[in-house]
């Protein structure tokens, strides 16, 4: 049982296990839970570490009276989230939903709908029955899909940055016909734990490196998300979190700076974790993930340049919450009837280093 320094246990109607739970979305998944008032998580897993406690590889989580499991001893409970690398869900799908009501997992395996996608892009899937039932876990656009859903798919994070940016245009009509091209820069946490030489601080100290110039996999869930054609670049910088990702949107009839307003505003007024950022004053005047780190907040804005026919949409987020393990319990309550902000409302620091 999970010791949290607050009474979250005493009030906890679900029980959670977390798979992956020695990596960095599994990390920030036991961090989001542990203040989660309607979660106890009973079991966290890794097979390296089993036995020692969570706050041997997670300092941050030193207060959690939890230890690291093997993953072939599931217990029972409400939710099983699962934060491996691509390829071990499709393999224990079935095994992690007889032992949970419902299953979130956050990685690739069940985002896209159909099997000739996971050809396409991926090697292949080998449990291609489940495609049908899973849901795409970011509330922004399947919110009324979620409540209910028994396994949900949780988005990538370049592809959350970028969706989100977008989307007040897309709902808008602006995005149809338009020539989209998307640049996202990227923090070293998102090659995970085991990140490799790319990720080293030696490699990836001060760099900005482009690392998928095209045909990386997350333009195949944008793609499906928003039902458009987009041209998608990726580039590693010198951060450990946040994903950045600048749209340039050459549209078919340019609209005004009012027009755009409006659909911002339309979009997400009423969206808990969604603020518009779009000029002003000070110094941060567009989204910048430094500001959100932490925090399931993601940061959109837009600045029109009338005279080449173009928008620039931005969008800032943390990769390890907002894009992936913060969506991942958003959608949870979604999916479970909680309050939808529960467990998600830390707000970011300021001042703060590169995060
Ligand atoms: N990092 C991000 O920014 C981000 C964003 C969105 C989505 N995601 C997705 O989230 C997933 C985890 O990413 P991450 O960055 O946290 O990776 P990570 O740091 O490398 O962690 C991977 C975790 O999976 C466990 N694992 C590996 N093989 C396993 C297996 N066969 N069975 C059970 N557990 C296994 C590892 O622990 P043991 O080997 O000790 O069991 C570790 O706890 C990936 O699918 C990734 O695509 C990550």
């Amino acid at each position: 049982m999970a010791t949290t320094t607050d009474d979250s246990t005493d009030t906890a109607t679900a029980t959670a296990t977390v798979v992956g739970a020695s990596g960095f979305a599994g990390g920030e998944l036991l961090r989001l839970l542990a203040g989660h008032p309607e979660f106890e998580v009973t079991q966290a897993t890794s097979r390296e570490y089993a036995n020692k406690t969570v706050g041997s590889v997670h300092p941050n989580l030193r207060g959690l009276d939890l230890r690291f499991t093997q993953p072939t001893d599931l217990d029972s409970v409400d939710v099983l989230f699962a934060a491996a690398p691509h390829g071990i869900a499709m393999a224990h799908v079935d095994a992690w939903q007889d032992a949970a009501d419902n299953v979130v997992d956050l990685s690739a395996d069940f985002r896209l709908e159909t099997e000739a996608q996971y050809d396409e892009w991926y090697d292949g899937h080998s449990a291609p029955e489940h495609l049908d039932d899973s849901v795409y876990a970011l509330p922004e656009i399947s919110r009324e899909e979620l409540p209910g859903a028994d396994l949900i798919a949780g988005g990538g994070c370049n592809a959350t940055a970028t969706i989100l940016g977008l989307l007040p245009l897309h709902e808008a009509g602006i995005l149809e016909d338009a020539h989209v091209v998307v640049d996202v820069k990227v923090g070293s946490s998102e090659g995970g734990a085991g990140g490799g030489a790319a990720s080293s601080h030696a490699e990836r100290s001060g760099v900005v490196r482009p690392y998928a110039p095209t045909g990386h996999r997350h333009e195949a869930e944008i793609e499906q998300e928003l039902g458009l054609s987009v041209s998608f670049t990726a580039h590693a910088v010198d951060m450990v979190r946040g994903a950045a990702a600048t749209c340039h949107v050459f549209p078919e009839d340019v609209p005004s700076k009012g027009d755009l307003w409006g659909a911002y505003r339309e979009t997400y007024d009423d969206e808990p974790f969604v603020r518009t950022v779009a000029g002003g004053s000070g110094v941060y005047r567009y989204p910048e993930p430094k500001v959100v780190a932490g925090t399931n907040d993601a940061e959109v804005g837009f600045e029109l340049d009338a005279d080449n026919g173009r928008i620039v949409a931005f969008s800032a987020i943390d990769n390890v919450v907002k894009g992936s393990a913060g969506q991942a319990v958003h959608a949870a309550n979604l999916a479970l009837g909680f309050e939808e902000t529960a467990g998600l409302n830390q707000l970011g620091m300021h001042p703060v280093g590169s995060p």
